[in-house]
């Protein structure tokens, strides 16, 4: 543990361009420094450093912080591995405070696990390239399965002799203790003598497991044998530095790979996650055995909220994970799952296809996770109405799972069009399960439970461009905001006005052809139509002017970042240094589509999350006016409150409509 007073004086010393800097190729532009980002594959650099606030911030991942983030972020770090990094650095003395004779003597066994582990790994690697028994039977089976020396030299494979204690001899004979060893499960007690020992792996092709730093934690042994009678894999059983349900087979290796593509691929096993490497897809890793676990989909999800199950072709597989996905949907990820023709699996559709073949079969073979368990379940359920009604809740507890309203509302359309009835339905049975789901949360945890719209978007971004004044001395933390929830909203609207207001949509009409429309117009005829506007008074008054250019017909929002207008002009500047937002909020709505399509979605989603936080905004404000007015015996005021309310009922109800309906006139 390090002390308070050690880590204020290590933050003190830090300079978060010096740090920035070992890792990233920074070049200074004026008061800060810009790179490309060292977290995605950009082109145009897009990742920021303000010495002046000691901050960075990434446009194209969304990643921002201090030093000790940045570290966290790049190295995965935890926070006092970032800290004791930051220390060495500049060469500040940790004197740590000591450990309780407890905590020694686990950190003591963690570390004598990993110890003996790493012999272990070295051992199983030495006699599978360096005895005659290794080269002829290990060896020879990982090439015939395909894999080429330098996989099998990546992932550290390796082979146990058929002999009784080759593996538990040669580590006591180097003075590894028979605790570390059992507790690791290399080594095994006799069942009928005592103090007689025989190697766990005995005889199998062994595949390390390993940490996210790289360390031996575990190992899977699969057998070479031919009988049903012997369990063709062999895994090490939980220790202290095994722990099934939070590793992942091929984090190490697949970890820098997912981030940059944003991306995951989640298969079964230990062959699946090689082959796919080998095909230099290595953004590939395995639950291995286990059903996928929380803290699994955690992990992912600290590298990526992208995620896509890979499938062999067996529909039981797929049918008995729905469960399983929830989880995942439940944590904010995008899921698709890609399945393998019949008999194949990802390793053995790796290996008969060209690295190319298999990219392109992914990128047209994956389907939205829900889109595709709606298609299963509706063609399980055929016609049958009891069947289909069970069908519809299924997938409505899935959609309510997901933690963003846009998301959910993308979900209810689609899936209200593929089972064939009114999006008006599903709405209704959602808000239910969602209803009933929030009074259950809240009877658990009294105090935690807070009214409010559902969190659709992350916070205001706390960075601000460096044209804005200098702010000394101000503290790190921005002003609170008024209605802070309107504000989200109504900057995602703003920012789809600024950067692509020009741009035009196409919404499909059956009757008459397909609808193309400018954004900006269309946007701010949405508005007028259902009476809502602007609130923030920054934002108001730049709508205001682009209003303007709309109704002369001169788009030109170039021009308002030199408004003499100061608010005009920063909130401008503030708007465009997020456009990179955009694509970062739009690719958390998984289906696979095409920019316009995309850009479609978007405008729709900011335009119904507006709405959505505005009308029940609405809706709260006129309901206390009318208890006021009955309150006040103002019988008159109260029955245009209650008119009032119809018509903000008949607007909320419509916000959940279909879109085709919109077109401008
Ligand atoms: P497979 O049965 O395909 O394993 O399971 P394999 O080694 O590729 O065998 P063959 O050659 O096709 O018959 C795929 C993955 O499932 C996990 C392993 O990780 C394996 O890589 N698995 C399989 C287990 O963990 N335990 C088992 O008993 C079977
Ligand atoms: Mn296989």
């Amino acid at each position: 543990m390090i002390p308070r007073h050690k880590v204020d004086e290590i933050l003190q010393a830090t300079l978060i361009e010096e740090v920035i800097g070992e890792f990233v190729n920074l070049k200074k532009s004026g008061r800060q420094y810009k790179a490309l980002s060292p977290f995605t594959n950009e082109k145009t650099p897009s990742f920021y450093v303000v010495p002046e606030k000691q901050i960075f911030k990434d446009f194209s991942s969304g990643k921002g912080g201090n030093a000790v983030t940045f570290l966290m972020e790049v190295e995965h770090f935890s926070y006092p591995e970032a800290l004791r990094w930051l220390a060495q650095k500049y060469n500040i003395e940790l004197e740590e405070q000591e450990l309780t004779p407890e905590q020694k003597e686990a950190e003591n066994e963690r570390e004598s696990l990993y110890i003996v582990s790493q012999f272990a790994e070295q051992y199983f690697k030495e006699q599978l390239h360096e005895t005659d028994a290794g080269k002829s039977i290990g060896l020879s089976y990982f090439k015939q399965r395909g894999f080429l020396p330098e996989t099998i030299e990546k992932f550290k494979l390796g082979y146990s002799p058929d002999e009784w204690r080759a593996f538990t001899d040669a580590a006591f004979e180097q003075g590894y203790q028979e605790k570390f060893l059992t507790a690791t499960g290399l080594t095994k007690p006799s069942p009928k003598r005592q103090n007689e020992f025989y190697d766990g792996f005995k005889g199998r092709v062994i595949f390390p497991i390993h940490s996210l730093s790289g360390r031996a934690i575990g190992f899977g042994g699969r057998t070479l044998i031919k009988d049903k009678k012997v369990p063709k894999y062999l895994n090490s059983p939980e220790s202290l530095i095994y722990n099934k349900s939070a590793s992942l087979y091929g984090i190490y290796f697949a970890k820098g790979e997912i981030i940059k593509e944003d991306q995951c691929y989640l298969v079964e096993g230990y062959t699946d996650v090689i082959s796919f490497h080998q095909a230099g897809i290595s953004n590939t890793v395995a639950s291995s055995g286990t059903a996928l676990t929380r803290d699994q989909i955690k992990l992912i999800k600290r590298y990526t909220p992208n995620i896509t199950l890979l499938y062999d072709g067996d529909e039981a597989g797929i049918k008995a994970s729905f469960r399983g996905i929830d989880m995942i949907l439940e944590e904010g990820m995008n899921v698709k799952m890609v399945s393998f023709p019949e008999g194949e699996d990802p390793d053995s559709f790796a290996l008969k296809n060209t690295p190319e073949d298999i990219r392109s079969y992914l990128a047209d073979n994956a389907r939205d996770f829900i889109v595709s368990k709606t298609e299963i379940l509706l063609r399980d359920s055929g016609k049958d109405p009891i069947k289909r009604a069970s069908v519809i809740k299924d997938i409505v507890a899935s959609i309510a799972l997901i933690p963003e309203a846009i998301s959910r509302s993308v979900y209810t359309r689609e899936c209200a069009n593929l089972l064939e009835i009114e999006e008006k339905v599903l709405v209704n049975e959602l808000n239910k399960l969602r209803r009933d789901q929030f009074k259950q949360k809240n009877r658990q945890s009294p105090q935690q439970s807070h009214q409010g719209p559902p969190p659709d978007f992350p916070p205001p971004d706390f960075f601000e461009p460096p044209s804005g004044p200098p702010q000394e001395g101000a503290p790190q933390q921005q002003a609170p905001i008024k209605k802070d929830h309107n504000l989200s909203q109504e900057r995602d609207l703003m920012r789809i006005l600024i950067n692509y207001g020009e741009k035009t949509i196409i919404f499909k009409d059956g009757e008459n052809g397909d609808v193309e429309v400018e954004i900006a117009p269309f946007i701010f005829h949405e508005l007028e139509r259902d009476e809502m506007f602007f609130e923030d008074s920054a934002h108001l008054k730049l709508s205001n002017e682009l209003v303007k250019q709309v109704e002369e017909g001169i788009w030109d929002v170039q021009k308002m970042v030199h408004s003499e207008d100061k608010e005009i002009a920063s909130l401008m500047v503030d708007l465009m240094t997020q456009r990179h937002e955009l694509h970062d909020w739009d690719s958390r709505q998984i289906l696979v589509m095409g920019e316009e399509t995309k850009l479609k979605r978007a405008v729709e989603g900011a335009l119904y999350s507006f709405k959505f936080v505005k009308i029940n905004n609405l809706i709260r404000e006129n309901q206390e006016a009318i208890k006021q007015a009955y309150e006040n015996n103002q019988l008159e005021e109260a029955l245009n409150y209650q008119k009032k309310q119809v018509i903000y009922d008949k607007i909320k109800s419509s916000l959940a409509a279909p879109s085709g309906r919109i077109i401008l006139g």
